[in-house]
């Protein structure tokens, strides 16, 4: 399709800017963006740190109220809730809500907010690189409300819960404690830990993502009882980590390698806000370190994700493993390694879709089910990211033209099967056409 033009609900084509920005102008609540109005009706954490990077070509002040939002919600151990729960939003439109999480009581030892509820698991820390961009998208509307300043100790407190209270491993990486955590819910990574967690029964809770998306684009049952377990198990245990038998904990590359690019970003918010960089500079370059020396695995050619339970890797390849090509400082023979196996027949870049979530030749693939091989538009943003990063400009080009022809071709969708194309998940999703604003604006700047 040509990406000049999108449809929408009528024959009249419409110029892609605007189309990406209607989107984020419906599904923008008044203080935050919700990630869909129907599927994702309230606050999510990594999905609003992508839509401020996006909604800073719009209006740099609502991308950095975007932020402020979300980081108003911060517990006081540090930690950003995944979600936080709009009040006019009714029960049940989204399972699992305040009522199953129940932050403002059961968080209450972990310095949850009292006027705020939020769920009590994290995800991936892709925070600190947005405010950097967001303020570097109008650095003196940032310095004249103060917005690096006010966001700084957040962020440091941010990332040193995850560093401090979430390295299980002692390893120096952090870890998840639920598949949600890493984003990539129902990754097939997931399958080997996950079969040692005893699910809660399925008439425990009502699920509310069918109302909206086929169950066949979503995760099953069996793992929603799982999901459900492991939370509750987390509440039981008032969110602390040092006491909850965590049954569900692993090291993922995409999470971590988040974690470093934002802790670069850190140390250019410190500098910018009267802070010192060099702490930050020394965590990412540790982190980094650790990264290589615990989730790479040379025959493989790709990151993977530990196991903490049984510190091992765990075998199936998925887009997770590619990540870390934003990483700054990677080394020479790693970085390419992984662009090999980017390439190569398990990920196909410049020959499928994107970037498919999931190896196209494991057992697992289903090129329509969640993360479970169908290509999301957040994966492919940072592996776009990464490739400028390694300096193949040619590649990164087409990337981003492909990203673009499929998220107007597919009206901004949540995920696209990678050898078709064709939308799966919901429609008008924020982070998609956030995203897609990004790389319109891009100037290589950043
Ligand atoms: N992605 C999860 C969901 O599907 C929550 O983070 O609801």
């Amino acid at each position: 399709m040509d990406t000049r033009t999108a449809h929408h609900g009528g024959d009249s084509p419409e110029p892609p800017r605007r189309a990406a920005a209607r989107v984020l102008l419906r599904n923008w609540t008044g203080a935050s963006t919700v990630p869909s109005r129907s599927l994702y009706p309230h606050q999510w954490s990594w999905d609003s740190a992508f839509v401020a990077i996006g909604l800073r070509h719009l209006s740099p002040r609502r991308a950095q109220r975007e932020l402020e939002h979300l980081l108003g919600a911060q517990w006081g151990d540090g930690r950003i809730p995944h979600i936080v729960f709009n009040p006019a939003v009714p029960a049940g439109a989204y399972f699992p809500g305040p009522d199953f999480w129940r932050s403002s009581e059961a968080g209450r030892p972990a310095g949850a907010p009292r006027g705020t509820e939020t769920s009590g698991i994290v995800q991936p820390p892709v925070h600190a690189l947005a405010a950097w961009l967001v303020h570097r998208a109008d650095p003196a509307e940032s310095r004249r409300r103060g917005f690096l300043a006010r966001a700084y100790p957040r962020l440091a407190a941010w990332h040193h819960y995850l560093t401090a209270r979430r390295d299980l491993g002692r390893g120096g990486l952090a870890a998840a404690v639920h598949p949600w955590e890493p984003g990539l819910d129902n990754s097939p990574s997931w399958d080997e830990p996950l079969r040692r967690i005893d699910p809660a029964p399925l008439d425990s809770f009502r699920r509310a993502d069918l109302d909206h998306s086929p169950a066949a684009d979503r995760p099953t049952d069996l793992d929603y009882g799982r999901y459900v377990r492991l939370a509750g198990t987390y509440r039981a245990h008032a969110y602390d980590d040092s006491r909850t038998p965590h049954a569900f904990a692993v090291e993922d590359p995409c999470f971590n390698a988040l974690l470093i690019a934002s802790e670069h970003a850190l140390a250019r918010i410190a500098q910018e806000a009267g802070g010192d960089p060099a702490g930050h500079l020394e965590r990412a370059h540790r982190t980094t370190r650790a990264l290589v020396a615990r989730l790479w695995d040379p025959d493989a050619g790709l990151f993977l994700c530990r196991d903490l339970h049984t510190d091992r890797l765990l075998a199936d390849r998925t887009v997770s493993g590619l990540v870390p090509l934003i990483v700054p400082g990677l080394p020479a023979e790693v970085r390419e390694a992984l662009m090999h196996t980017a390439r190569g027949p398990h990920f196909g870049l410049g020959r499928v879709h994107l970037v498919p979530s999931y190896d196209l030749l494991g057992p697992h693939f289903d090129g329509s089910r969640y993360w479970r091989g169908p290509s999301w538009f957040n994966m492919a943003w940072l592996i776009h990211r990464g490739l400028r990063a390694a300096g193949r400009y040619d590649e990164a080009k087409r990337l981003s033209a492909a990203f673009l022809t499929s998220a107007l071709a597919t009206d901004f969708a949540e995920y696209v099967e990678p050898h078709t194309g064709e939308g799966r998940g919901i429609r008008d999703f924020s982070w998609t056409a956030a995203l897609a604003l990004d790389l319109l604006n891009d100037d290589g700047e950043d």
